[in-house]
């Protein structure tokens, strides 16, 4: 008896699969990006208002979209949206603009962003878009709504595309990739006039 304990004739093989390892950046949670949310603006070490420069700067005269001789580290990859000033305050560069030319406050973007993408900030607002940090139940601790622009880059807002995270872990069904179950036959589905004869389903056709 002892021997045949020793021997292990029967091994035991687990069915379940071995765990999948979750790699940590799939679960962090700081945002991609860490906007200042003030109106700042860096030149060489110096640190300035908008409005320390277009304060004097006259706005132009036309909606003309046209190349700036500043600011050439922006580059505007946002669709047809092409103009800065669809965005930005005409006359009080240190705040963004609505459709009827109102100002809206530098840090409150997706207020800007809802004048054209109206569904997804509706979405937003219903914690359907984008994402929520902190405390589910608001009791227990501080819940915060990530800004559009925490994720998206205004000025080439589309992101790049993302590598997946593994897949779930499958309890007992083995690994779970495409065309697992590309033999088993549908005996429901009638896929060719050869079959419907072979089940009997359709008349033979004469001369056949
Ligand atoms: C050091 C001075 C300076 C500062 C600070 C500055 N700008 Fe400018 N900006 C300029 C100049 C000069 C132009 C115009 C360039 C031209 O006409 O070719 C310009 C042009 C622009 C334009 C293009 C407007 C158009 O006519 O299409 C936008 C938008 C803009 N600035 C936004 C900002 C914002 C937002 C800030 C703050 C975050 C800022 N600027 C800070 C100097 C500055
Ligand atoms: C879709 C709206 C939109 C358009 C169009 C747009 N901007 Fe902006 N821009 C923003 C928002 C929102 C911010 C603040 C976000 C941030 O700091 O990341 C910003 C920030 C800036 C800043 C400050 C960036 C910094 O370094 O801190 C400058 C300068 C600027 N924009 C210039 C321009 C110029 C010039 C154009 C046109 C070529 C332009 N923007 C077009 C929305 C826009
Ligand atoms: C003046 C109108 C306007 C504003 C304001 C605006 N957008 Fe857009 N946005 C557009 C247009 C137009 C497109 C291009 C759609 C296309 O080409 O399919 C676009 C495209 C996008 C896309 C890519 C959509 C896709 O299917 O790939 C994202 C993401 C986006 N915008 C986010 C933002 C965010 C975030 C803001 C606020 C900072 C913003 N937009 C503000 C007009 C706007
Ligand atoms: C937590 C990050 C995050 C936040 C916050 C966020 N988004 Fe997105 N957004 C994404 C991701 C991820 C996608 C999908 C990108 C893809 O499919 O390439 C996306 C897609 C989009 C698209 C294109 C797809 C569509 O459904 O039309 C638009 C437009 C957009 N976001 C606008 C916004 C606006 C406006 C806000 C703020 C009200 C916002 N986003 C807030 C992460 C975010």
């Amino acid at each position: 008896m002892a021997l045949l304990l020793v021997l292990n004739p029967l091994p035991f093989h687990s069915p379940v699969a071995p765990p999948a390892q979750i790699p940590g950046w799939a679960t962090d949670t700081t945002p991609v990006r860490q906007p200042k949310m003030k109106p700042e603006y860096q030149v060489a070490l110096f640190k300035f208002e908008c409005n320390a420069c277009h304060g004097i700067i006259p706005p132009p005269a036309n909606t003309q979209v046209r190349t700036v001789t500043q600011h050439r580290e922006v580059v505007l990859k946002h669709g047809i949206n092409t103009w800065c000033l669809n965005c930005h305050h005409p006359q009080n560069r240190n705040v963004l603009v609505n459709d009827r030319g109102e100002e809206i406050p530098w840090d409150q973007p997706q207020r800007l962003c809802a004048k054209c993408h109206g569904p997804v900030y509706r979405d937003w607002l219903h914690g359907a878009h984008g994402r929520t940090n902190g405390y589910w139940d608001t009791s227990r601790g501080e819940q915060s709504r990530r800004k559009c622009i925490e994720c998206h880059d205004p000025h080439q807002p589309p992101f790049p595309p993302m590598r997946p995270a593994p897949g779930p872990e499958t309890l007992r069904m083995g690994p779970q990739g495409p065309g697992e179950h590309g033999e088993v036959h549908n005996p429901l589905r009638l896929t060719g006039y050869g079959e419907g004869v072979a089940a009997g389903y359709l008349e033979p056709e004469e001369g056949n």
